[in-house]
C-alpha cells in the first residue's frame, strides 16, 4: 500500500522545482507556502537533581570527552540549550543540590556543579542558551503553606541573584529563566520577578512559565495582559506531544521545558523486566526521537528540552536509564555514549535556534504507515533539513517487544535540490545491524529526482548544512568496581565544597573548617521548601549515601561531632541504606544513631526510626569529636564509639544490600571526619 510515495520539493531561495505524479500518499515540502513557528532549539537538563554529581571527580581526560558529547558542536549531542538546576538545598529526584544562598544572611557562587558544568558548556559551545530553574527553595523563604512566597519581592531577589552571580562570578548570561519546577505558580511572583529582572538589568533573561505539567498558565495569560507580556514562552513538562488550543492561540511559543529521553523510562520502576526487554533491543532512545519531530508535528513546540543530560548518579537511584548518556564510574573513567546522544544529533547538527519551519501538510505531519517528518528552513533560506523518522514502537506483548525491522516503508522522491548530506540511524531488532548518526554516500539525482528507499525504525536526516560529524574519542577504560577501601579526611577541598562521592539525598553537607581541620557539615537548620512531587524534605532528617549499592559486607567509620549554636541532636553512620531520591524515607537500612548531649545510641531499620532494634547510654563521650563504627557482615550488625563495642545484634533477614551513609535528625549542624569503607 505504501510502496511509492512521491514528495516533492519547492524551496524558493535554493531550486523551484516541481512536485510529480503522486502513488499513493503524497506528502508536499512547499516552502512557498510560506512558514510555520519559529525553532526556539533543542536543549537538555543537569539537576532535577544532582543527577551530574559524579561528573565532577572524573578524570580530566574522560569528564572533557563525556562533555564534547554533550555540548561540542558538530561532534554529538551539539545541543543549542542546556538548563540547569537552581540548587535548593531540597531533594530534587536524584539528590540534593546546594543553594547559593542556605540563609537569609548568607550568599555564595561556588557551591555544588551547575556552575562548573554551565562554563563547560559555553566554552564548547559559545551561542548555547542557558536556562536556570529552581526546584525547590531554601527554608527562609517558605510560608505558611510551605510554599516559597512568604515575601514575593525576596524570592525574586534570591532567584535573581542567582542571575547576577552568573553574570559577575563567571561572565555567563542567563538566557532563560523558570518558576518553580512541577510546582504550583503564583501569578504576583511571575510579574515581580520581571520587574525585579529588568531592574536589575536583565531584561533580556527571559521567563519560561511555568514548568508545571500542562499547560495552565495559557488560561490566566488569557486573562491578563500583564501576565502574558511577563512570559516569553510556555514551557510544560512531559506533555506527551500536545498542547492545548488556547496555549496555541497565545502566540506565544510553546516549549516541552522537560522531556524524556526514555519514553520507556516510567516503567522502570514497576516494569523493570520490561524496561530490560526494550533496552536489549536498543529501543532507549526511541522516545526521545519520536518527540523530537512530533512536539512540533502534533504539539506546536518549538523547542524540547530533555532529562536528563547525563545520568552521573550512582546506581540504585531512581531512573538510571533516563539520560543523553551515563558516566557513573569516576573511580574508572568508564562512560557509555548512548544512542540518545545520535537521535538528538539528527537535529542539533542540522539546524540553529532561529530557523524556521515549514507548515504542517507542507513540510510537517505524521506518515500514515508510521513515523513523523518536519522540514526547517535557515532564516537566510539558504539552507534546508529535513527529518524523517519511521521509528514506530509497534507493539508490546507481555514482556515481549517487537519492532519490524527491514520492512520497507516507502520510497521518498525528491526533485533536486543541489545536494543533500545524508545521515541515517536504524533500530534494527537485531542489535549488530543497528547504525547510528551513519553518513551516507549523496544519492544521485537522476532526471531530477533524487529516489530514497525508507525501512521502518529509520531516521533520516536530509540536509544542505555538511559539517555534521560523528565524534569520537577512543580508548575509553574498562567498567570497574567501586574501590573496595575508600577513606575521606577532607583536606583536599575548599571550603563550600561537595566531597566526592557522597551524593546528598536529604539536607545539604558541605567542606567547612575548623581550628585548621576541615571536615564535612550538613548545613541545613530550617525546612526547605520541597518540590511538590517530593515531600521528603519536610521529616526534619538528613541523609548524604556513599559507595555501592550493592555492597553488603562492611565496615564503615567515622568521626562526627555535634556543637556549638544550631547544631542537630542526633547524627548516624549507616550501612545497607537501600534506598534514595524521593523514596529515601521509605527504604531499610541499618542506621546507627548517636547523641553526644543526651550521651545515648540506637540502631534502626529505617529512617523514620520506627524500627529500633538496639538503644542505649553510651559513657565517655569526648566533647567535640567521638568515632562511630559499624560493621555488617553476613547476619550480624556491630557498632562501636570510640573503639567500645556498644551493640552486635541480628540483621532482619531482608536487608541485604545498600549504601553506607551519614546524616542528622533533626536537621541541624553537624561535622563528619576520617570516613572510612572497607569492603570485608
Ligand atoms: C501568591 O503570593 C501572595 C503573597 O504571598 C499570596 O498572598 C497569594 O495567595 C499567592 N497566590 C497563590 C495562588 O498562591
Ligand atoms: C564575557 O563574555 C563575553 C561573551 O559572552 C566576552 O565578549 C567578554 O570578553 C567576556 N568578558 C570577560 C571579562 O571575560
Ligand atoms: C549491582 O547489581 C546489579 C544486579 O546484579 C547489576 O546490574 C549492577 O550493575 C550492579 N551495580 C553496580 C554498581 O555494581
Ligand atoms: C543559628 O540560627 C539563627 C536563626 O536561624 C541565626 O540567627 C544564627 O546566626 C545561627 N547561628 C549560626 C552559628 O549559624
Ligand atoms: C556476606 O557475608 C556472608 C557471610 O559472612 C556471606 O554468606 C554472603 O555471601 C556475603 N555477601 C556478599 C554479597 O558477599
Ligand atoms: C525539627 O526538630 C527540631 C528538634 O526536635 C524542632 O525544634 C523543630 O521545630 C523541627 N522542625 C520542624 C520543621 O518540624
Amino acid at each position: 500500500m505504501f510502496d511509492k510515495m512521491i514528495l516533492g520539493i519547492l524551496l524558493i531561495a535554493i531550486q523551484a522545482v516541481l512536485t510529480t505524479a503522486v502513488t499513493g500518499d503524497n506528502y508536499v515540502i512547499d516552502a512557498s507556502v510560506g512558514f510555520g513557528r519559529t525553532f526556539n532549539g533543542i536543549g537538555a537538563i543537569s539537576g532535577g537533581g544532582a543527577t551530574s554529581k559524579l561528573l565532577v571527580n572524573y578524570p580530566k581526560q574522560q569528564q572533557s570527552e563525556i562533555l564534547d558529547y554533550l555540548f561540542k558542536p558538530n561532534f554529538g549531542a551539539s545541543l543549542h540549550i542546556f538548563k540547569v538546576e537552581i540548587g535548593g538545598d531540597i531533594q530534587s529526584t536524584e539528590g540534593t543540590e546546594a543553594s547559593h544562598s542556605h540563609y537569609g544572611w548568607d550568599l555564595d557562587y561556588t557551591r555544588g556543579y551547575e556552575w562548573w558544568m554551565l562554563q563547560e558548556a559555553k566554552k564548547r559551545n559559545p551561542d548555547i542558551k542557558l536556562y536556570g530553574l529552581p526546584w525547590g527553595f531554601p527554608g527562609w523563604l517558605r510560608d505558611t503553606t510551605d510554599q516559597p512566597w512568604k515575601d514575593i519581592q525576596t524570592t525574586a531577589d534570591y532567584v535573581v541573584s542567582w542571575i547576577q552571580g552568573a553574570r559577575s562570578k563567571y561572565n555567563l548570561t542567563i538566557d532563560y529563566i523558570g518558576i518553580w519546577n512541577e510546582s504550583p505558580y503564583n501569578v504576583t511572583y511571575i510579574k515581580t520577578l520581571r520587574k525585579t529582572l529588568n531592574k536589575a538589568g536583565f531584561s533580556s533573561t527571559l521567563i519560561i512559565a511555568s514548568d508545571q505539567n500542562g499547560w495552565k498558565i495559557a488560561e490566566d495569560m488569557a486573562k491578563d495582559q500583564e501576565l502574558s507580556d511577563a512570559i516569553y514562552a510556555l514551557g510544560s513538562h512531559y506533555p506527551d506531544k500536545k498542547s492545548t488550543p488556547l496555549a496555541q492561540q497565545t502566540g506565544k511559543p510553546l516549549w516541552a521545558s522537560e522531556d524524556r529521553v526514555d519514553q520507556l523510562a516510567r516503567y522502570s520502576i514497576l516494569h523493570n523486566k520490561m524496561l530490560s526487554c526494550f533496552t536489549h533491543l536498543g529501543l532507549r532512545a526511541l522516545g526521545c526521537r519520536m518527540t523530537l519531530n512530533e512536539n512540533y508535528v502534533t504539539g506546536y513546540m518549538t523547542s524540547t528540552v530533555l532529562w536528563n543530560v547525563v545520568v552521573s548518579y550512582y546506581f540504585g537511584l531512581p531512573w538510571v536509564n533516563s539520560g543523553l548518556m551515563t558516566a557513573r564510574e569516576p573511580w574508572s573513567g568508564y562512560y557509555d555514549v548512548r544512542d540518545s546522544i545520535w537521535f538528538t544529533a539528527h537535529t542539533t547538527q542540522f539546524t540553529k535556534i532561529g530557523w524556521k519551519y515549514l507548515k504542517h501538510d507542507s513540510g510537517a505531519g505524521m506518515l500514515s504507515f508510521g513515523g513523523s517528518y518536519v522540514s526547517l528552513v535557515s532564516p537566510d533560506q539558504q539552507d534546508f533539513t529535513l527529518i524523517i523518522e519511521t521509528i514506530r514502537f509497534r507493539s508490546v506483548w507481555f514482556q515481549k517487544c517487537y519492532v519490524f525491522a527491514e520492512r520497507n516503508v516507502g520510497e521518498f522522491t525528491f526533485v533536486t535540490v543541489p545536494f543533500f548530506n545524508i545521515r541515517l540511524s536504524n533500530l534494527h531488532h537485531n542489535r549488530a545491524k543497528q547504525e547510528y548518526f551513519k553518513q551516507l554516500e549523496n544519492i544521485p539525482v537522476v532526471d531530477g529526482m533524487v529516489q530514497l528507499q525508507l525501512k521502518d525504525s529509520e531516521v533520516w536526516t536530509l540536509s544542505t548544512i555538511s559539517t555534521s560529524f560523528k565524534g569520537y574519542h577512543p580508548n575509553v577504560p574498562e567498567p570497574q568496581p567501586f574501590p573496595t577501601t575508600y577513606f575521606e579526611d577532607f583536606e583536599g577541598y575548599n571550603i563550600g565544597e561537595e566531597a566526592y562521592y557522597f551524593s546528598q539525598q536529604i539536607g545539604s553537607f558541605e567542606v567547612a573548617s575548623e581550628n585548621n581541620n576541615k571536615f564535612m557539615r550538613q548545613i541545613v537548620i530550617d525546612m526547605p521548601v520541597h518540590w511538590f512531587w517530593c515531600h521528603i524534605d519536610n521529616y526534619n532528617t538528613s541523609l548524604n549515601v556513599f559507595g555501592d549499592y550493592n555492597w553488603s559486607n562492611f565496615t564503615a567509620s567515622v568521626s562526627v561531632s555535634v556543637t556549638g549554636e544550631n547544631s542537630t541532636d542526633w547524627v548516624f553512620l549507616a550501612s545497607r541504606v537501600s534506598a534514595g531520591g524521593c523514596r529515601s524515607l521509605l527504604g531499610t537500612g541499618l542506621f546507627f544513631y548517636f547523641n553526644p548531649k543526651q550521651q545515648q545510641y540506637m540502631l534502626t531499620t529505617d529512617l523514620m526510626r520506627n524500627n529500633i532494634i538496639a538503644s542505649g547510654g553510651v559513657k565517655n563521650i569526648k566533647s567535640d569529636w567521638n568515632d562511630l563504627e559499624l560493621t555488617t557482615n553476613g547476619n550480624t550488625v556491630l557498632g562501636y564509639i570510640n573503639s567500645n563495642i556498644v551493640f552486635n545484634v541480628k540483621v532482619p533477614i531482608e536487608i541485604l544490600n545498600g549504601w553506607a551513609a551519614v546524616g542528622t535528625f533533626p536537621y541541624g549542624y553537624a561535622g563528619f571526619d576520617n570516613f572510612l569503607v572497607k569492603k570485608l
